[in-house]
C-alpha cells in the first residue's frame, strides 16, 4: 500500500456524517484527490456540535464541497444527484451510551438511516458504497484474532445496530446488485477524534494535568488503528472490484493493552500520568484483534502507522492553540 489508491478526478462523492471524526478525515483527502464531494451530516449533540463545525471549517471553503445539513433519515431523492460513490461513515458511535432510552438514537441512526440510504442506492447508478461497520459486531469470539467468518455476537445495542446496517448492505448487494462493501473498523485513532474516545480523554487529561479514568484494569487489549490508514482503505474498498456484500476487516496491527498505551503517553508527552481505575463498562469487550488477511489479500490493505508515530502526531494536534 505504498502508492495511494485514487478515485478518477472528478468522481462525484458522498460523504454521510462528513462533519464526523472519520468522515471529515475522508472528505479532505477525496478533495485533495480532485473529487467533487457532497458532505451530509445532522449535527447531533451525542458531542458538542461545535467540534463537528470546526471539523469541517476548511472543507466548507472547498469549491468542490458542498454540505447538506440533514437527517440521512429523511432522505430526498435531489439531495444526490449525479452521485456515483458513497462512503457512508454516519451513525450515532458509542458503545456505552447505547443502553436504556437512548437506544432508539442507535436504530434511527444507524438501522433505519442505512436502510434509507440503501433504498436510494438502489435506484441509482452506483459504483460502490462503502460502509463503516465496526469491529463491535464481533463481541467476544473468545478467540483472537478476529476472522470475518466467526460467528458475530454483540456485546452491546450499538454493535447490534451495527451488525444489523450491515446485513442490510448484504441484502441490498444480494437482491437489487447495489454495489456495497463492510469495512469492519477497529478502533479509529488520530488528531480530531471523538471526545468521548480513550485516546482523546487521555491525552487532554495528560495535557491539563489531571487524573484519567481508566475503566476496567487495563489490560484489556485493542487493535488500533491509525485515520489515515483507514482513509486509505475506504479509497481502496472503492476502487477495488470485490463482490457486493463483502466484509472485510481493517486494524493498524497494534495491539496492545490500555496501560501499555499510557506507557507510550507517558514516554512521548514527557509528563507524569495520574490513573484513576473504575469498574469495566457493559458493552466493553476483554479484547480485540483483527485478522486484516483479507483486506490486505483482496484490497491491498496495509496499515502504514504505527501506534507510536499515531500517538505523536495525536499529541501534536491537540497542543495546538484551540484545541
Ligand atoms: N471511531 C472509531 O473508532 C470507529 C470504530 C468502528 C466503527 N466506526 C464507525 O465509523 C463511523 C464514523 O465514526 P466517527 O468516530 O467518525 O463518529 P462521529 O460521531 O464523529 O461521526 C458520525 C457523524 O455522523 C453524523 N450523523 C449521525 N447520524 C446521522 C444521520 N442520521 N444523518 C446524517 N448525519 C448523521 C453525526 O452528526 C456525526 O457528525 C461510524 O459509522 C462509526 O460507527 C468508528
Amino acid at each position: 500500500m505504498n502508492s495511494k489508491a485514487k478515485l478518477p478526478a472528478g468522481s462525484r462523492c458522498l460523504v454521510t456524517g462528513a462533519a464526523g471524526f472519520i468522515g471529515s478525515h475522508l472528505s479532505r483527502r477525496l478533495l485533495n484527490d480532485g473529487c467533487r464531494v457532497t458532505g451530509v451530516d445532522c449535527f447531533t449533540d451525542y458531542y458538542d456540535p461545535a467540534i463537528k463545525e470546526a471539523n469541517i471549517e476548511g472543507l466548507s471553503k472547498h469549491p468542490d464541497f458542498e454540505l447538506i445539513e440533514a437527517d440521512l433519515s429523511d432522505i430526498e431523492d435531489h439531495w444526490f444527484q449525479g452521485v456515483n460513490w458513497v462512503f457512508h461513515q454516519a451513525a450515532q458511535a458509542g458503545v456505552r451510551a447505547s443502553w436504556g432510552k437512548e437506544f432508539a438514537h442507535y436504530t434511527g441512526h444507524n438501522v433505519l438511516a442505512t436502510q434509507r440510504l440503501l433504498e436510494w442506492a438502489r435506484h441509482n447508478n452506483l459504483e460502490r458504497f462503502v460502509y463503516a461497520s465496526s469491529s463491535s459486531v464481533y463481541g467476544n469470539t473468545g478467540k483472537l484474532p478476529m476472522h470475518e467468518e466467526d460467528l458475530p455476537r454483540p456485546l452491546s445495542p450499538y454493535g447490534v445496530t451495527k451488525l444489523a446496517a450491515e446485513h442490510l448492505c448484504g441484502l441490498y448487494a444480494q437482491n437489487f446488485g447495489v454495489p456495497t462493501v463492510s469495512l469492519r473498523y477497529f478502533t479509529v485513532y488520530g488528531p480530531a477524534q471523538r471526545p468521548d474516545m480513550a485516546f482523546h480523554r487521555f491525552i487532554r487529561s495528560i495535557l491539563n494535568g489531571k487524573a484519567l479514568v481508566i475503566y476496567g484494569n487495563g489490560e484489556q487489549t485493542r487493535d488500533f488503528t491509525f485515520i489515515d490508514d483507514i482513509v486509505e482503505a475506504n479509497i481502496l474498498a472503492a476502487v477495488k472490484t470485490t463482490p457486493g456484500g463483502r466484509v472485510y476487516n481493517l486494524g493498524g496491527g497494534s495491539r496492545i493493552s490500555v496501560n501499555g498505551v499510557l506507557e507510550l503517553l507517558k514516554e512521548l508527552s514527557g509528563r507524569a500520568v495520574e490513573v484513576r481505575y473504575e469498574p469495566v463498562q457493559a458493552g466493553d469487550p476483554p479484547h480485540t484483534y483483527a485478522d486484516t488477511s483479507r483486506a490486505r489479500e483482496e484490497l491491498g490493505f496495509v496499515p502504514q502507522t504505527s501506534l507510536k508515530e499515531g500517538l505523536g502526531l495525536m499529541l501534536d494536534f491537540f497542543k495546538q492553540p484551540g484545541c
